[in-house]
């Protein structure tokens, strides 16, 4: 079992009968919706809520009953991974380029644990580039606003092709290298016209399982 399993592992040990739960996105979710359609298989019933139209796909290959948001109330536990976190479980996320229905279902969420491999755990979030969902309409004056802010952007690319998420927008990744304050810059990126909404996820996260190689986990205090 590797450090990504391990983690995703541990978290489904949280999923019970009954149970609405958020399917996060990548490689590391994946694993997780692995795990919960075995137990899927098992018997256990449960509702799930896809975050991105992949994790949908996935989910249901694993035999998991997927619904739309708005068919259930409040998630009892999402569990998705990311793409850095700092001590204080704050996140970025987005490298996947699902962002934003991350974060929508992630902030109806009882408990949002995020799995990942130990690799991810940073002093400080910012060296790993923070996607930002904006509107296709002006986006590249968007981006200098954000940059603006202190950042180099680029916009996210698919091949030769610029990149469009689930949602029919543009992801502009930012290199801040440092990011000292996420929760006033997440609100200073959101306060841009034409930004949908960014990858820092601030004081949302209420488990963080941090995997190892060697098949260990550890819960971040
Ligand atoms: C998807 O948009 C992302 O937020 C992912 O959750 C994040 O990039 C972590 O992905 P991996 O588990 O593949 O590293």
């Amino acid at each position: 079992m590797n450090a990504k399993q391990a983690a995703a592992f541990k978290a489904v040990e949280y999923v019970k009968n009954g149970m609405i739960i958020g399917l996060g996105t990548g490689s590391t979710a994946y694993w997780a919706i692995q795990y919960i359609g075995e137990k899927v298989k098992n018997g256990l019933q449960i509702t799930a809520v896809a975050t991105s139209a992949e994790t949908e796909r996935i989910a249901r290959e694993c035999g998991i009953h997927v619904v739309p948001l708005d068919e259930v109330g409040d998630i009892d536990i999402d569990i998705d991974g990311a793409d850095e976190i700092d001590g204080e479980k704050n996140l970025i996320k987005g490298g996947g380029g699902a962002l934003l229905r991350e974060k929508i279902v992630a902030s109806v969420s009882k408990e949002f644990i995020v799995i990942a491999g130990k690799n991810k755990k940073v002093s400080s979030l910012g060296k790993f580039p923070l996607p930002v969902e904006v509107l296709t309409f002006g986006w590249q004056h968007t981006a200098r606003q954000i940059e603006a802010l202190g950042c180099q952007t680029s916009i996210r690319k698919k091949g030769a092709d610029i990149f469009v998420t689930d949602n029919g927008n543009y992801i502009i990744d930012c290199h801040f290298d440092k990011i000292e304050h996420p929760g006033v810059l997440e609100q200073k990126i959101n306060n841009i016209p034409g930004v949908v909404d960014n990858g820092l996820f601030v004081k949302m996260a209420t488990r963080v399982i941090l995997g190892d190689d060697d098949g260990t986990t550890e819960e971040l205090g």
